[in-house]
């Protein structure tokens, strides 16, 4: 059995499932290419303060720089010995350059490391998620450009409530959307702070410049205190809080598809591309992948949780708890990312359906409170006008007609000042029209948002 790098005051012998329980190489292979950016910093800053001379140093960076390539073809190998990623590319170092890459640990532990490590990732990932955001809002507000005067019932309780714009539902989303996009900048800024040079957990004697390697690293700010800067995970913890709220926005966008698909609704039909057939059923055509998308944000809230439960209790500084920090965070921003990707063309190739769409509030009361506004906007106080459309509404379930059905003189009889314009304003075109407040689904109203997206988005 090899030897540990870490192995000099250890006379037993390991056990091989007992080592790869505790490797971690597995997973944070994926930490390949900051891990070495990471030491290519150190190296120059330990040439730069001359803990190293020009020629180690060259040697190290250019064995560093020959792994690097071989990382980005993919042609590292790494054993479950080396533990974790960082003991990985020391040993292989070791084996391109010899003695000399033990110089590169000087100063440095492999607790700052794997903080450095992943502030890069999620710096890099945090901004990969906000630009994927990005191009799905662009996709929602093109599709709700184009259906502006496209109605459909707006629901609360899942009940047909007042007619609205498609445009206006599905810009809804668009302003969720901005939201996450927002957090995931803020989340940026607690992203963006260099933990190299704390070394384990105390900061270290050589003359370290910080300063330096994080300019080096592109990173705003250094951890001004050590302890903190080798346990924080409060940036992993954003991330993972991040993506959560993100799955459930486009989770509770999945479910409106799901249903919209559905037999009941036919408000939509999504592509093939998105929807899979039954092993049994011939007829059948099922929204697979907007369930998934839905269903994965149960992983995603479950990476969370896992994540904030290793923390709760660890005390300072590094704990080995912490390396179960990666595979949550890894897996959450992946995840996330690909679901991005699903929603985006399932709103750019869905066909909406029009005509079931608008037709669904022609045939229904959603235009009750047009009715009350009306009587209201003629001198009933709203409550009593609220009760002569609520029984008005009862009598015509009984008798199997709508509001529009309603003869003039039926209404004349219950308020003589109701005039034949009452019909246009049932009109549920009409109800969508008149609501002009601010934020509301008026089509002027929504023509504006729509303006207001095009410029913010910069859509061509
Ligand atoms: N693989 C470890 C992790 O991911 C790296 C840090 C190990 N540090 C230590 N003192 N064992 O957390």
């Amino acid at each position: 059995m090899s030897k540990k790098l870490w192995g000099g005051r250890f006379n037993g012998k390991n056990e091989e499932w007992i080592d790869a329980f505790g490797a971690s190489i597995e997973v944070d292979q994926a930490l390949v290419l900051q891990d070495i950016q990471g030491s290519l910093a150190h190296v120059a800053m330990q040439e730069v303060v001359g803990m190293l001379t020009n020629d180690e140093a060259e040697q190290i960076r250019q064995g560093l720089e020959k792994l690097l390539d071989k990382a980005k073809k993919g042609e590292l190998e790494y054993t479950i010995q080396n533990e974790d990623i960082h003991l990985n590319i020391e040993a292989l170092l070791h084996e391109e350059i010899g003695a000399v890459a033990g110089k590169l640990h000087t100063a440095r532990s492999r607790n700052d490391q794997v903080a450095t490590d992943m502030h890069l990732w999620v710096k890099e990932v945090n901004t990969s998620i906000i630009q994927e955001i990005e191009k799905m809002q662009q996709t929602f507000v093109k599709v709700a450009s184009s259906h502006i005067e496209t109605l459909l019932p707006g629901m609360t309780h899942l009940q047909h409530a007042q007619p609205i714009s498609l445009a206006h539902h599905l810009l809804a989303y668009v302003h969720m959307f901005e939201r996450d996009k927002e957090r995931f900048t803020w989340s940026q800024h607690h992203a963006d702070i260099s933990p190299l040079g704390a070394a384990a957990l105390a900061g270290t004697t050589f003359p370290i410049d910080r300063f330096f390697t994080a300019e080096k690293l592109g990173f705003k700010n250094v951890y001004a205190n050590s302890l903190d800067a080798v346990s924080d995970r409060d940036f992993i913890l954003e991330l993972l809080s991040n993506a959560a709220i993100l799955s459930l926005h486009m989770s509770r966008l999945c479910e409106e598809l799901i249903l919209w698909c559905s037999h009941e609704y036919q408000f939509i039909t999504l592509s093939d591309t998105y929807s899979t057939g039954s092993s049994i059923m011939p007829q059948k055509k099922n929204p697979d992948m907007a369930e998934l998308v839905r269903g994965k944000t149960g992983r995603i809230y479950g990476n969370l949780f896992g994540l904030l439960t290793t923390m709760k209790s660890l005390p300072l500084a590094y704990n080995k708890d912490l390396q179960e920090d990666k595979e949550g965070m890894i897996d959450s921003a992946e995840t996330v990312l690909t679901c991005i990707k699903i929603v985006t063309g399932m709103i750019e190739t869905m066909t909406i359906n029009e005509e079931k769409m608008s037709a669904s509030v022609e045939q229904d009361f959603s235009n009750a409170t047009e009715l009350a506004d009306y009587l209201a906007s003629i001198g009933i106080p709203f409550r009593k006008a609220h009760e002569i459309v609520g029984k008005l509404v009862l009598e015509c379930i009984q008798t199997g007609k709508f509001l529009q059905d309603i003869p003039l003189c039926d209404y004349q009889t219950i308020v003589p000042e109701i005039k034949e314009d009452i019909y246009s304003i049932l009109s549920a075109k009409s109800a969508v029209a008149r609501r002009t407040s601010f934020g509301g689904t008026g089509f002027e109203q929504v023509e504006k948002q729509i303006h207001f997206w095009y410029d913010k988005l910069n859509i061509e």
